[in-house]
């Protein structure tokens, strides 16, 4: 029955603190304001709502895991917690500021995780002092928290063997899966995905086939359940940009961002968010 603390009430660290909720945690989440606070609460309530519609959970669940979670504006409040998963802006300077303020509240024993999904692990655990180190650790959900199952649990040069066990341990608690992962660029699952969005984009740049028929192909002939068009629409073609660029200068050539891409991007056609994008406008 660990304490669990969350920083950062977005898309990721609502949900996060909500699958620790309905582990049975009790969950602290925090954000910037009330408001930021009260819409999180808001949205856990529609995801429930929709979960115990498609049969994902019991009628009695909703009310008991959003009871196991209380909010705050102020860090202070995490001084009892046994894990604090951060989940803020993917900014290291605000990443930064979160960790060093939490070192000073938290107790010697608490758990550091980030949800970071291109900053390397190593360099984040700077931003806490050396005896925190041991306990610091990279825990990667996937959006939306509430249906992907995998985690990857990232251990830095100094993590401890105890700390990626605990951190395996809670993530199954949460109902996920972790799997192991090295502290690398994109850690796994983004150098699969990406080197699978590159060729994608350079099918449709040959003139081979159209978004659409290539989303049909992959859905279809893989089993996919989007396609890779729908997808960076989905979740824009300007995250997609800015994470192959981290990949690109991590490893080269072959992360190299495709020029339809890049173009894409300049032109503001980046996806569903505008209205415009490879499968929309
Ligand atoms: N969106 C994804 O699909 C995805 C997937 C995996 C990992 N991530 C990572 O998860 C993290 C969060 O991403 P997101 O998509 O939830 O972002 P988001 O913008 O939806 O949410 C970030 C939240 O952090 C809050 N915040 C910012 N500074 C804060 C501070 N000092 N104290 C408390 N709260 C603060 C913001 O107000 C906001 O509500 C990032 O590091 C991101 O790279 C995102």
């Amino acid at each position: 029955m660990e304490r669990i603390g969350v920083v950062g009430a977005g898309l990721m660290g609502a949900e996060i603190a909500l699958v620790y909720a309905l582990g049975g945690h009790d969950v602290l989440l925090a954000d910037t304001s009330e408001k930021l606070l009260a819409d999180a609460l808001k949205r856990l309530g529609g995801v429930l709502e929709k979960g115990v519609a498609r049969g994902f959970y019991k009628d009695s669940e909703p009310a008991a895991a959003l009871a196991r979670i209380r909010t705050t504006t102020d860090l202070a409040a995490f001084a009892d917690r046994d894990m604090v998963t951060e989940a803020v802006f993917e900014k290291e300077a605000v990443k930064a500021e979160v960790f060093k303020r939490l070192d000073t509240v938290c107790g010697p024993a608490c758990l550091f995780a980030s949800n970071t999904s291109t900053i390397p692990i190593s360099t984040l655990a700077r931003h806490v002092g050396a005896e925190r180190r041991p306990r610091f650790i990279g825990t990667h959900y996937f959006s939306p928290v509430s249906r992907m199952k995998l985690v990857e649990i990232i251990p830095h040069f100094e993590t401890a063997p105890e700390t990626i066990q605990a951190a395996m341990r809670l993530a199954k608690g949460a109902g996920k899966t972790p799997i192991r992962v090295k502290d690398v660029a994109g850690f796994a699952v983004n150098r699969v995905f990406h080197a699978f969005l590159i060729e994608a984009v350079k099918l449709v740049e040959e003139g081979v086939a159209t978004p659409e028929d290539i989303d049909t192909a992959c859905k279809l002939g893989l089993g996919h359940p989007m396609g890779p068009f729908e997808l960076m629409d989905a979740f824009t073609s300007s995250l997609t940009l800015e994470v192959q660029e981290i990949l690109f200068e991590s490893y080269g050539e072959r992360f190299r961002p495709p020029a339809l891409l890049k173009q894409k991007v300049r032109a503001g056609h980046i996806g569903r968010k505008v209205g415009k994008g490879w499968r929309v406008g």
